[in-house]
């Protein structure tokens, strides 16, 4: 909560309530095994806690995730943090809204409040570390581009191992992007940076943050679930590597390279076991805590990507609400 941003020694917003991260997730899959085993190839630092797994990125105490097991996937709930002084404030501020507040969910240690969204998800807002960027990351560090004369790559064999640098976003198939838009603006504090139409929109932090921390897209009518957790690479190069790694350890199916529209990112996606995505992302559009950013509606036909090969036909499917729905 020191570092520096924009101009100096400002290191949150003046005057508004919100939150500042997007902090943990917990997801409960079926079997713990194979949710271990994706995101170890994936390059996480997977950690056995009790009967959860911990889901963290190397060479940091900062847990993501929880994953826990039960006979169904699905996002269990979604953490946020706020400053400690906002915190109290942000609590009368959503009582006198008249947002029921839950107790903690078994297994949950919590110095937080807790509520449902409208579209059911277990929301916590806590005070907790600001874990979004202080500033746009340093994009292509990571590459270690060398001088002439050296050689810039590696054998296949001696490829390095990929470590995600930090969770950076997630997106929700929602009953209603409008309602959920509405929702996280006034009760989390939190700022439209774009959208497209009423099928999808992106969501930032005031107080300094990427683009999105949480993107909303319509469940046209079905279950609300996860479609994807992002993870920033740091680096295109990170990236492909990333991809290459997990087609290594068997998984091959994806969509990627490609560049989006909003949001900016070079991406590329690795399906999970559950027919939800991971995604591989570097070099998102930052927005800085004294920046209005101007919110586009950008056109469905240009909202996806700048370039990149064909998305795979399943991409926007939601395997999620599969499970409940009565085939047939
Ligand atoms: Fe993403």
């Amino acid at each position: 909560m020191t570092a520096i941003t924009g101009k100096i020694g400002i290191t949150k917003r003046p005057g508004e309530l919100g939150v500042h991260s997007l902090s943990t997730f917990k997801m409960i899959v079926p079997d713990l095994a194979v949710a271990d085993n994706f995101y170890r190839a994936f390059g996480l630092d997977v950690r056995e806690e009790g009967d959860t797994l911990g889901l963290y990125t190397f060479g940091s105490d900062h847990r993501w995730g929880v994953i826990g097991e039960g006979p169904q996937k699905r996002m269990s709930a979604i953490s946020f943090a706020a400053f400690e002084e906002d915190f109290e404030p942000m609590k009368r501020r959503i009582e006198g809204m008249g947002i029921r507040l839950m107790d903690a969910p078994a297994g949950f240690e919590s110095n937080g409040i807790w509520f449902r969204d409208p579209n059911d998800f277990l929301v916590e807002i806590k005070v907790a570390e600001k874990t979004s960027p202080n500033a746009k990351v340093d994009f292509g560090a990571m590459d270690g581009s060398k001088p002439g004369n050296t050689i810039g790559s590696w054998g296949r064999a001696k490829k390095p191992e990929v470590r995600p640098l930090r969770f950076a976003h997630m997106l929700m198939f929602v009953a209603n992007v409008p309602q959920s838009i509405e929702f996280y603006a006034r009760v989390l504090g939190m700022r439209l940076s774009d959208r497209t139409g009423d099928i999808i929109a992106f969501m930032h932090g005031i107080h300094g943050s990427d683009h999105h921390m949480i993107a909303f897209v319509t469940a046209n009518g079905r279950r609300p679930g996860l479609h994807h957790l992002s993870w920033d690479m740091g680096s295109i190069n990170g990236i492909g590597l990333g991809a290459m790694q997990m087609a290594d350890r068997g998984f091959q199916k994806g969509w990627g390279l490609g560049r989006h529209v909003l949001g900016s990112n070079y991406f590329h996606y690795m399906q999970d076991p559950w027919g939800s995505w991971s995604e591989y992302s570097a070099d998102i559009d930052y927005i800085g805590l004294d920046h209005d950013w101007e919110a586009k509606d950008q056109p469905p036909e240009d909202g996806i990507y700048v370039w990149g090969p064909e998305l795979p036909k399943d991409f926007l499917h939601n395997y999620e609400a599969d499970q409940y729905d009565t085939p047939g």
